[in-house]
């Protein structure tokens, strides 16, 4: 057979001794070794990396960059053939798996009969689609408008909350992403992620809930199988934590706004912001203050649906409240472009006086794959395997934590979770980025992908596609481990 000479179909044999020589410059040997994968890669190695660094900057957040090549399920290699584990999941957004087979048959048959037309005709990849989508979500939340990217779900967002309510100002919560166009940098509140120039008329901040890092916290505020390392003697059914950051909140209303607004956008679980958990009723009550204000409440999903938090199959349900809107992105299709926002029939209503366009917004293979997408997540039962190897994680995770004085905090639900990082566990100080940027680029070379966040950087986030294995659990758990004792052993 033919082959281009820059492709290498590599045995199961040839990876495992590409795999162990490329990662043998480790002194310490792992106690579990990278598990076995069938799946064969594709090699090959005639990328000019420089010239590619130049083209695009900033296309790396490691020191030495990683060269993808190809992606399986949870897996991905390196031009040079080294199989990572990926727990980031191009930042929570490969939700099925990698080149998933399924959804991949989908996108190709897709391909083979119509690429393109929009939403200005009716087809049935569109229909199929929302309806299915449709069907996910409790009622009144029936209404979709396609787009191409959660930036873009959250500015129309924006516009029918400002459109409904005849109000202008937006509240987010501090520290949190929301998107980078002009009008959702307004949002986002973490200067990493703002340009000096006029933006955010009317967007507004309040003071992150944080329970572990913030000025009020305790030992059983969030819903997550873990707790912080905070103590509290609130009562049974009370959270001191919660009353002082509504409080926060009501100084807002009280200083920073008119007695209306248009609306709130919260995460159910922060994701740029570190997977930051709130106390278990704030986002109720916070609900309940912006509605009195004539505010619309707006839940954005774009890290946190699709089963993500392994309980619910929408964040907020964790939260036992009712969003007049709903954003999604980066899951809802494995990574191909997409992006929606769900609301109401009333909210559509004083939305559709004019005309709403989106060229691509519903293109047929993106509906096409988000629909296979939702078909795999039910026959994978990706939901529950978000519970379990979440539930698994957090609980390895907290002993690892309970080990190093570096570690103050581990949280989070289902397999959206956070590894926050400090001085010490007394002070709870942000670990500084040399030292983070040391221990994820030795738990790189050690083949796991994870990522950053948190407003200063502190925070290991792992959000894996949600087909990882308890195996690959252990490796990753037994990687991190040995990175946080290499550190220790060179800095202590
Ligand atoms: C919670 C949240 N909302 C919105 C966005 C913006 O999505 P996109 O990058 O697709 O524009 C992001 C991206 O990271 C996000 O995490």
């Amino acid at each position: 057979m033919l082959r281009p000479k820059y492709l290498l179909r590599m045995s199961p044999a040839l990876i495992d001794v590409v795999h162990k020589t490329q990662f043998k410059r480790h002194k310490h040997v792992l106690h579990t070794n990278i598990p076995q994968t069938s799946f064969l890669s594709l090699m090959h190695q005639f990328i000019q990396f420089k010239m590619i660094l130049e083209i695009i900057p900033n296309v790396t957040y490691y020191k030495k960059p990683v060269f993808i090549h190809q992606g399986h399920m949870q897996w991905l290699w390196d031009v040079d053939g080294r199989r990572y584990l990926d727990l980031f999941a191009g930042v929570a957004t490969v939700s099925v798996g990698h080149c998933h087979p399924k959804v991949t048959a989908a996108a190709e048959k897709q391909l083979r009969k119509l690429w393109h037309t929009t939403n200005i005709y009716v087809y049935s990849p569109l229909h199929e689609y929302v309806d299915k989508l449709a069907a996910t979500l409790p009622e009144p939340l029936k209404v979709i408008y396609l787009t191409n990217s959660g930036s873009e779900a959250n500015d129309l967002a924006m516009l029918m909350a400002r459109l409904h309510t005849g109000n202008f100002d937006i509240i987010t919560l501090r520290g949190s992403y929301h998107g980078g166009s002009p009008q959702t940098m307004g949002l986002t509140s973490n200067s990493a992620y703002k340009y000096p120039i006029a933006i955010g008329l009317g967007c507004h901040n309040t003071m992150c809930p944080d329970v572990f890092a913030g000025p009020w916290g305790g030992s059983h505020c969030r819903d997550s199988p873990i707790q912080t390392i905070r103590n509290c003697s609130c009562p049974q059914g009370l959270c001191m934590a919660n009353d002082k950051y509504i409080g926060q909140l009501k100084e807002v209303f009280a200083t920073s706004v008119p007695s209306r607004i248009a609306a709130f956008f919260g995460e159910p679980i922060m994701g740029v912001g570190g997977a930051v958990q709130y106390p278990k009723n704030f986002l109720k009550d916070t609900y309940k203050l912006v509605r009195e204000r004539g505010g619309v409440c707006i839940a954005d999903e774009v890290q946190t649906g699709f089963g993500r938090t392994g309980s619910h199959f929408w964040g907020f349900q964790g939260h036992d409240i009712m969003p007049d809107i709903v954003t999604m992105a980066k899951g809802i299709a494995n990574g191909f472009p997409m992006g929606a926002v769900v609301t109401t029939h009333e909210i559509a209503a004083s939305f559709g006086r004019g005309v709403h366009f989106n060229t691509f917004g519903g293109n047929p293979v993106a509906c096409a794959i988000a629909s296979s997408v939702l078909d795999t997540m039910k026959e994978d039962g990706t939901q529950q395997i978000s519970h379990e190897m979440g539930t698994y994680l957090l609980m390895g995770l907290s002993k690892i934590r309970d080990k190093y004085e570096i570690i103050g905090d581990v949280r989070g639900k289902g397999l959206q979770i956070g590894v926050e990082m400090v001085k010490d566990k007394a002070s709870r100080e942000p670990l500084p980025p040399a030292a983070m940027s040391e221990i994820f680029e030795d738990t790189k070379d050690m083949g796991v992908l994870i990522g950053k966040g948190g407003v200063y950087g502190q925070t290991f986030r792992i959000k894996p596609p949600m087909c990882i294995t308890k195996d690959d659990a252990d490796f990753f758990l037994a990687v991190f481990n040995q990175a946080l004792n290499n550190y220790m052993e060179a800095h202590h």
